[in-house]
């Protein structure tokens, strides 16, 4: 596991850089979700994304993606994206990447 980021920098979404990988951090209801941050359509900054409830929507082409598993709920994307394990600990976010 890679140290992510704070947990206390964590509002309601992040954009970290974890071994040169893009991701994005989400946290919802307390909850702390992973994912990578490029969109699968043409890698729009999905850490940049409006996030309603556990969906985030590309800021580039409005693709939207389910943030709990990656899974793509709306085009144009046509495949998810990768999410990831995390765990907090020490009040650090770590990832399983
Ligand atoms: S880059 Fe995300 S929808 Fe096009």
């Amino acid at each position: 596991m890679e140290k992510a980021a704070k947990v206390k920098d964590l509002k309601e979404k992040l954009c970290v850089t974890v071994k040169g990988n893009s991701l994005a951090l989400f946290k919802i209801k307390g909850k702390i979700y992973c994912t990578d941050s490029k969109c699968s359509h043409a890698s729009g900054p999905l850490c940049e994304g409006k996030l309603d409830k556990t969906t985030v929507t590309c800021p580039w082409h409005g693709s939207e993606f389910d943030v709990t598993n990656g899974k793509v709920k709306h085009g144009p994307a046509v495949n998810g994206i990768k999410s990831y394990n995390i765990k907090v600990k020490g009040g650090d976010i770590w990832v399983d990447i």
